[in-house]
Order: structure tokens, then sequence, then C-alpha cells
């Protein structure tokens, strides 16, 4: 069982298979966190609180209960009552004033997992995982507050959210509901975080944690290119392999905060949850507030464990699309290849040219709609624009599919172009401030989707366009950041719910359209990689990374991706050279290689390839249907980073059963007179013999000795070393 209660010393243990997480109830009312690290097989462990060290707790001496309120390790703190540390948790009454004073109830334990109403979230069976919800109950607002964990044991995550309920008479005004706290004594941590930009995503971060406060965060609305739901504690000689992390990740993708706070007592606090700026959330009596989760990973084992922790847990409790076990189809995107110029000739070329290279699917990007020639426009008319699309959708579907290949779309739900029939129709619908200009971000408005009339009728006009052929993949972007928060629906004491609602009306459209459309594989984007998070992952089994397409930089971007995300859910293109967003020149084989390590597919005009280049897109093709079975389900493993080395980069994928694996080597800059390099594989089994290239190799010999990978003369080169044993085949996951 996950999560044992010690009666006798009022304490909730949380067990994963390798992990232990402690809570204990002190004076019959407060909740403190005891410990969270390497599985122990006691429960005497209420010692670890330090009751019987000053300032004891407040049973004991009442006239310091302020101390113990700012100095005990709670779980979750609130603001107004003495706890100086940042709080998780903050209440407004009906009178104006700030504080609660939880007092805990109650607990119940049961097998599984409940949903989050209306919020994506993991999800498991009985078999799978146990939830402790702690009841907790605030006299003087009438409020209650449930904690809830749950524990997936094989996976060593622990997932944890929040439910308030105002059972009392009167209104009152969440302020700040963080989804979880993790106080601990410090041990000299530094903090990881993903940091970037529009084409440079999620690059790792990492840094000594100093005394204040040190935070991640977006108010953008959206997850965001910049800072990303991630933090990451370390002991100082965490690498791949050693060390210890306390990572949290947040199953959400609007405005967030990750922080981490050392204190006079050299104590840390980690925080997560919706970022409270911006943010107010009036209950009603009777009315419940859910606040989304996180998901807590422990491992004594590096970040490497962590990341397969993450990939797992994704893989087996999160991503609901039936495509997560497939191999998807190769596409081919027309953006990069043809931007806003392109007819029904022009797709048709390529799909024609593609198909006969392999290539299954063709995706019509941006631009197919209203009169949109540029990104000036259109945004909100979801019709086919058919002076472009001679025939319709529907024929030139048909016509794709003649080819061999089946058809995607690209939509761009979320907005509304100030020049669109739908701005001139309903001009209320963009989120505005009555009396302010309305900020433009690529010349575009967000929709107000925390509007039902809103989210059901661009719902089904998208709806509509889906119905009208046979679309297969849809493509869901999102390209600007969310500004001048009003909207007309409600009143002053609720446009602080804006910034949440406009999420929870995205989840309810991606919500009816996975289950409206299962057949359709949906690919969520936002203007590259902006809104790559668990929540999106929920509803789509894959997520553009960046538009960024460039092999080398891709390096960073996918590394950074995959320190979390599954290496299947990282959406990655072949495209062409100079690069668009870079003007570098690499190897075509490099770019496959590259874009291996993801869903794969291509992502430019196919007919303006020489010859030589088609027969490496049929190489590459072979690669995918020979690799692609263990990319997806196997164990991802980092040797290199070209982040930390500036030379070369490293990665392989070994298969569950350990029978195959695939490793990447790339030589970022050739050097004059160097010896070839020696990697040192990971994840192999010891015992095994493996063959490469012919040659049998022990698995523990690779892995302690390593393999030479010296690449080529040249820059950007790269290199893939098959591994198999000779007994057994490759056994994909289902
Ligand atoms: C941003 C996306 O990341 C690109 O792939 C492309 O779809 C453009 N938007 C289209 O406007």
């Amino acid at each position: 069982m996950g999560i044992i209660f010690d009666e006798t010393n009022k304490v909730f243990l949380l067990n994963t298979k390798n992990t232990t997480y402690g809570i204990a109830v002190t004076d019959g009312m407060y909740l403190n966190h005891l410990y969270y690290g390497k599985k122990l097989e006691d429960t005497n462990i209420r010692y670890l609180l330090r009751e019987n060290e000053p300032p004891f707790i407040p049973s004991v001496n009442q006239r310091e209960k302020n101390s113990f309120l700012d100095m005990a390790p709670m779980e979750y703190p609130e603001t107004g009552m003495g706890d100086y540390r940042e709080s998780a948790f903050c209440v407004r009454s009906e009178g104006g004033h700030r504080a609660s004073e939880l007092s805990y109830q109650s607990y119940q334990i049961i097998a599984g997992k409940p949903e989050l109403e209306g919020l994506p979230a993991t999800w498991g069976g009985e078999e799978d995982c146990t939830t402790l919800e702690l009841f907790c109950r605030d006299e003087t607002l009438g409020m209650e507050v449930q904690l809830l964990y749950t524990v997936f044991e094989e996976e060593d995550a622990i997932t944890r959210s929040v439910i308030v309920k105002n059972a009392g008479n009167s209104n009152i005004y969440l302020e700040k509901v963080l989804s979880t706290c993790l106080d601990m004594d410090d041990r000299n941590f530094e903090v990881i975080g993903l940091f970037g930009s529009w084409g440079r995503e999620r690059h790792i971060q990492r840094m000594p944690v100093g005394y204040g406060r040190q935070n991640i965060a977006s108010f953008k609305g959206e997850s965001g290119h910049q800072e990303h739901p991630f933090m990451a504690l370390v002991t100082p000689e965490t690498n791949q392999d050693i060390g210890e992390v306390y990572a949290m990740n947040f199953v959400y993708s609007g405005n967030f905060i990750a922080q981490v706070e050392k204190n006079q007592f050299d104590s840390v606090r980690m925080l997560m949850g919706i970022h409270p700026e911006g943010f107010t959330w009036k209950l009603e009596p009777g009315e419940v507030f859910t606040a989304p989760e996180v998901v807590m990973i422990y491992s004594d084992e590096g970040l490497g464990k962590m990341t397969r922790s993450f990939h797992d847990l994704y893989r087996n409790h999160l991503i609901r699309s039936s495509y997560l076990h497939k191999k998807r189809p190769i596409l081919i995107n027309n953006w990069e290849g043809t931007y806003f110029k392109f007819n029904e000739r022009k797709l048709l070329d390529i799909a024609q040219e593609a198909s006969k290279l392999g290539i299954e699917m063709l995706v019509m990007d941006d631009g197919w709609f209203g009169h949109r020639e540029n990104d000036d426009s259109s945004l909100g008319d979801w019709f086919v624009n058919e002076e472009k699309l001679k025939g319709g959708l529907n024929k030139l579907v048909e016509d794709v599919k003649k080819t061999g290949m089946s058809f995607g779309i690209w939509v761009e739900p979320e907005m509304i172009s100030p020049d669109s029939e739908l701005y001139k129709k309903h001009p209320d619908w963009a989120l505005q401030i009555p009396g302010r200009e309305i900020t433009q971000s690529r010349a575009q408005y967000v929709l107000d989707l925390s509007r039902d009339e809103v989210v059901d009728a661009v719902y089904e006009m998208i709806a509509n366009v889906l119905r009208s052929a046979d679309i297969q993949y849809v493509k869901w972007d999102m390209n600007r950041q969310l500004t001048t928060m009003g909207s007309f629906q409600w009143p002053a004491d609720r446009q602080g719910e804006l910034y949440h609602r406009y999420v929870l009306g995205v989840y309810k459209m991606q919500e009816r359209l996975t289950k409206d459309f299962p057949y359709i594989l949906l690919e969520n984007c936002s203007s590259g990689g902006a809104r790559f998070d668990p929540g999106m992952l929920f509803y789509s089994p894959q997520i553009w990374c960046s538009d960024d397409t460039d092999a080398i930089e891709r390096l960073a971007i996918q590394e950074g991706t995959a320190l979390i995300y599954p290496v299947s859910t990282m959406g990655a293109h072949v495209s062409v050279c100079p690069n668009h967003a870079v003007g570098r020149v690499t190897p075509f084989e490099t770019r496959g290689n590259v874009a291996l390590l993801g869903t794969f597919g291509y992502e430019l005009d196919i007919t303006k390839l020489t010859e030589e280049e088609k027969e490496k897109v049929k190489v590459q093709v072979q690669n995918y249907h020979k690799y692609n079975d263990l990319i997806r389900e196997g164990d991802y493993y980092r040797l290199a980073s070209y982040a930390e080395n500036g030379c070369y980069d490293s990665w392989m994928i070994v298969d569950k059963n350990k029978k195959r694996a695939l490793v990447f080597y790339v030589q970022v800059l050739a050097r004059a007179n160097a010896k070839s390099k020696y990697m040192r594989l990971k994840g192999l089994d010891p015992n095994q013999s493996y063959q490469i290239d012919g040659n049998h190799y022990l698995g523990s010999t690779l892995m302690n000795a390593g393999i030479s990978v010296s690449a080529e003369i040249g820059d950007f080169r790269s290199k893939l070393l098959d591994l198999s044993t000779n007994k057994g085949e490759f056994s994909p996951h289902h």
C-alpha cells in the first residue's frame, strides 16, 4: 500500500518504489512536513519535526505561536497568522481581511485517483496509484480545504492539488491558491530551470540557491517561451547519474510561479502553482475552486533517473491520445516550404513528390482561410479561401489522398484578427478593457474564452472544417500572449478570474475536439514551443518544440525539453539550409538524425530538393521505421551535452527489455589532430553482449570503458550507433 497512516504518531507516509514523503499532524490541527527523500522503512519519524526544540509547538508554548508558524515545516502555509515565508494560500474575507488558519479534520485514503474537474491531470486506476485526501477547515471563514496527494508507486511520483470550498455564509476571495509546498532543510541546493525565448525554448540553467526568494514565472497567460513551469532543487554534486533531485512540474498551461526561498534558519521552501499576480477568485457560499496539479519527483540517482520517471509517468498516466504508443505518420508541413504563398497546385506538387519518398501525410499550415495572405488578417474566419484553394477543401484533401498521403490542417482557434468578419460581427468577443486600446501582437487580438458562447461558437466553426473533409491531423497554434484582460461577461469582482478562466476555455475546446474527433492526431503549438507543458500533453501526444529547426540549435532545445517530457512528444522536422532561423548549413543526415529524437517529419518544399537529397530522405524514412518504436517507448539517457561542453552532443535510447539501443552523437565543430572519443554508454544490461556494426561488446564494457564515436572530418557531422543483442526481438511497449 502506497499510503500509511500511523495513528499513534499521527504520521502519514506516502511511499513509492524508491521514495517516502512524510506528513505529521501537530497539536491536532497543523499539517507539518516531515520528510521527502529516499525510501524509509520506518514510521517513527515524528522526531524530525524538532518539537522538543524552541519555540516548541503551540500547545507547549502558546506565547510563541508566531515563531512556530514561521519556523516549522508546513504542508500548506497560509497568509496572515505568522508564517512570514512566502505563503501557498491567501484568502480575503468579505470584510477585507487576509488571513486563514486551516485546521486538520480528517483523512481518506482511496485506491486510484479522482479527476480534477475541468482540468488536465495525471490519471490512473486502482492498481496504479493511491490518493490521500486531507480535509481541513477554517472555522472563522467557514472554509473547507482539501489537500490531495496521489502516489504513483511504479513511477516514483507524487502529485498534489488543492480543492477549496466556501462552506460559510458570505463570499470569500481567493487571492492565491498554489498547488504545492515543500519545506526542507537546505543541503546547499542549486536550482535548475528551463529558460528561453522564441526560437530558443527550454535551455537548461543551473544556479546556486541564495538567501531570499528566487522564482521562475509567467504572467503571459500561457506557460511561455521564456520560463517554464518546472523547477528542480539539486544537491551540488548532481549530474545525470548521481545526486539528489527534488523536481516539480505543473500540469497547467497558464500563469504560473515556481519559487524557492531560503530563510534565516537555512530552510528552503519550494512552491508551485498559479501565479497570484492578476488572480483573484470569488467563491460564493457553496462554490468550489480546484487548483491544477503539480507533479513531484524525487531522485537520488541524479537527473537521469528524474527524467526517466517523468517520461514513464507521462507516457503511462498523463497523455491520453490513442496515438501515444503508435508510430505517427511521417508528415510534411508546408510552413517553411511556402509560408503564406501556396495554392492547391503547389500543395499537390509537394504531396506527390513527398509520397514517392515515403512521407505519409501533408499538413497545410497557416494561410488557407478567410482572405489571409500574410499574418495581418482573417483569424476567426474559419472557412476556406477558395480563391487560393480552387475547388475547396474537400477536393484538395481527396486529391492529396490520391497521391497516397493523408491530410492535416493548421488552425489558431484562440485568436481573432481585427481585420476579420468575425471581429466585425462580434467586437466584444476580444479580451479588452473598456475605454482602452487593445494591445495588438502579430496584428491579432485574443478571444475571450472565459465566455462559453465564444468557446462554443469558435469550436463549432473549427469542427465544421474538420467535418467537411477527411482531416486526420490538427496543428493547434497560439501566436500571442494575453493583454488587456477584460471581459464583458463578468462583473468587476470576477475580472481577476480571467486568466484562469481563459485556460479553462482552451481546455474545454481541446477536450471537445479530442472527444468528437478521436481519430485526429492533435499537435499543439504556440509560436513554436511557448506552450509545451503537461497540461497540453493531456490533450495532444505531441507539441511543436520550436520554430528554430536548425539541427545544432535544436540540440539544446531538445535536451531541455527531454529533461522532463518523453521524446515522443517533441515535434521535430527536417528543414532546408541555409536554415531560416540562423542561416546555418548542416549536413542533411544530421538534420534527419536530430529530428529522429522526436516526432520526425519534414518542413520544406520537397519539390526543390536535389536528387541526392531525395535519396537521403528515403534513408531517413527507413531509419524512422526502423527506430521509432524504440525511440518512442524506450528509456532515454543523456550521455553528453553540447550546451555544457561546447563541443559535442550525445544521447541514447535503450529498449525497456535492454535488447536494443540507439546512440546518437554529433560533433558540432571539428578539431584538427584530435583523437576519437570514447562515449561511455548507459542503461545497458551489463551481462549482455551487444552487436555494433558486426562487432560484439559486453554491456559492462560499453558502459565502463565506452565505445569510439569519432565522426568524419567536417562540422556538424553526426552518427547513429545501432546496438542489439543476439537474443530476442525488440518488443514495443504494448
Ligand atoms: C507559429 C508556428 O510555430 C509555425 O510553425 C507556423 O505554424 C506559424 N505559427 C504560422 O503562422
